[in-house]
């Protein structure tokens, strides 16, 4: 059973990712994995969140799909407990909560059950008359990823969902959370699966860190402001830093964490996607597939690792026991469920380079790590000393290179670290920070990183998630790297808790007569 073009998806390029007011079609979304985390701490509160501030039709409706056996009024006070916990807006309305509750519904399902797909086809048709969705319908894998390839290949041999170009009404759409994979090779089964019954511009692969405010204005600095985009080049750049840093352990997620390590959980998507918004050309329009042919052909310029720079290049490290914010952790390893002997990396620092015309020269550095000093995410863009020292002395030989700090969380903002002049008599020269902070200049509260993008994915734009081959490309340097890992009998670098990783991370950049920023 084939279904109409996805026409959202042809709407004015321009204003593709731009936004400014669009309407939503009524639609449903149906969550899958409805009594998991991510729908309870981000999903439901966001949702809620966006009824309140009502882009949302009144006709729309969520169905969670999940294992146990809920009815739909207990699925509704679920709703309620996550809101009343989650949501950055609380009180919780009542009169918004009751128009909201009205349109929560839950079908109980075994994700890999093909029988249970034909009672949730069922339910959305009946919801589709009652409710007016039209077969408007948005999936939301929200499951462990185990199951995202059976609920691809389900949801089309039931034909729940519907793929693009057929004749029947509504549109279908399906928004993957991360992990997209293991590997490559995974990446593209998983991507196979799900294209059985959606077409490319029918899915949505999120990484949420597009959704953050901070991360959509790296575009908006560099491309709406006419002084940074002429020095935004290897004449006037030294090179480049990017942290990712936590303060918090792996929160009880073992059996996640012990695949993934800090390479896959979060240098395969997030630090990627900074990297690729920071390094590539403009786009000539904000449509969502200008905006990541960019970011595509930016990946695509780095140069493929061989081992030996990987050896050089590359430290991966892991906590061990300690003191954190006066509060005394576990080490890694010793850390439920997780292998006295593991090997997996919880924090990584990498130098990539990008050879093309603009970056060819410009070092990347990339740090992540777990239990690190503190909670920080920021991109640096550290610029070349002037030509000439004018000023000798009165402290002019300490003096900072120019830093443009693009602060993502917390204190969101972004500053300039320039030199001034000390006032008095004599010539004395110190660095200084001219500061723009999100919050005092606007006042107003961001929204969370999932309403944004769950909004985009009802309304059909996917400049803010990851198309396939993005995707691929990061799994191609991943993979080099951790294979290359696999084979060094090196062991894994250990660090102190509450520190910036091992000792290793900062060779890798001293040697570069460079050293990583104090934050
Ligand atoms: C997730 C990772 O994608 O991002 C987590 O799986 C990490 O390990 C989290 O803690 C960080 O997100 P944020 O928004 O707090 O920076």
């Amino acid at each position: 059973m084939d279904a109409t073009i996805d026409t959202t998806s042809f709407v004015n390029p321009l204003r593709q990712g731009m936004r400014s007011t669009r309407a939503v079609q009524p639609c449903v979304m149906v969550i899958f994995g409805a009594t998991g985390d991510l729908t309870h701490r981000k999903l439901l509160p966001a949702l809620y969140n966006l009824a309140i501030e009502q882009p949302l039709p009144a006709q729309f409706t969520v169905v969670g799909v999940a294992r146990r056996p809920f009815t739909d009024e207990e699925f509704r006070q679920q709703a309620l407990d996550s809101i009343n916990s989650f949501s950055r807006r609380r009180p919780v309305n009542p009169a918004i909560w009751d128009t909201f509750a009205k349109g929560l519904f839950y079908c109980q399902a075994q994700f890999d059950d093909p029988a249970d797909y034909e009672s949730l086809g069922k339910l959305l048709d009946r919801l589709d008359q009652e409710r007016g969705v039209q077969g408007n319908r948005l999936f939301y894998l929200a499951t462990p990823p185990v199951y995202y390839g059976a609920i691809g290949d389900l949801l089309s041999s039931s034909g729940v969902a519907k793929r693009g170009g057929g004749d029947a009404p509504g549109w279908s759409r399906i928004v993957v959370e991360k992990p997209f994979g293991h590997d490559l090779t995974s990446a593209r089964e998983l991507n196979q699966s799900l294209n059985k019954g959606f077409r490319e511009n029918q899915i949505y692969r999120i990484d949420h860190y597009l959704g953050k405010e901070t991360v959509q204005n790296i575009m908006v600095l560099r491309f709406g402001n006419g002084i940074f985009e002429p020095i935004w080049n290897r004449q006037y750049i030294d090179h480049v830093q990017i942290t990712v840093a936590e303060s918090i352990g792996i929160e009880g997620r073992a059996d996640y964490y012990e695949q993934a390590g800090a390479i896959r959980d979060i240098v395969q998507n997030h630090m990627m996607q900074l990297l690729a918004l920071t390094a590539m050309e403009p786009p000539n329009t904000f449509g969502a597939d200008a905006v990541r042919d960019e970011k595509v052909k930016a990946l695509r310029a780095i140069p493929p690792l061989m081992e030996a720079e990987i050896a050089s290049d590359t430290v991966r490290g892991q906590y061990g026991s300690g003191i954190i914010l006066g509060e005394s952790v576990p080490a890694y390893c010793q850390e439920r469920k997780v292998s006295p002997t593991s090997q997996t990396e919880t924090f990584v620092a990498l130098k990539l380079l990008i050879e093309n015309w603009r970056w060819a020269g410009v070092p990347f550095y990339l740090r992540t790590g777990k239990r690190l000093t503190k909670r920080v995410t920021e991109i640096a863009i550290q610029f070349k000393r002037p030509p000439y020292l004018l000023f000798q002395g009165g402290g002019a030989a300490q003096l900072q290179p120019n830093v443009l700090s693009m602060r993502i969380q917390p204190n969101e903002g972004i500053s300039l670290l320039f030199s001034a002049k000390v006032p008095g008599q004599e010539m004395r020269l110190r660095s200084v920070n001219m500061d723009f902070l999100y919050g005092s200049s606007f006042g107003v509260e961001p929204p969370e990183a999932y309403e944004r993008l769950l909004l985009d994915a009802m309304l059909g734009d996917s400049t803010l998630f990851t198309r396939i081959d993005e995707t691929e490309l990061a799994w191609t340097l991943v993979d080099t790297i951790v294979r290359a890992w696999a084979k060094t009998s090196a062991p894994i670098a250990s660090y102190e808790p509450g520190t910036w990783g091992p000792k290793e991370s900062d060779a890798l950049i001293e040697r570069d007569g460079r050293t990583w920023r104090r934050l």
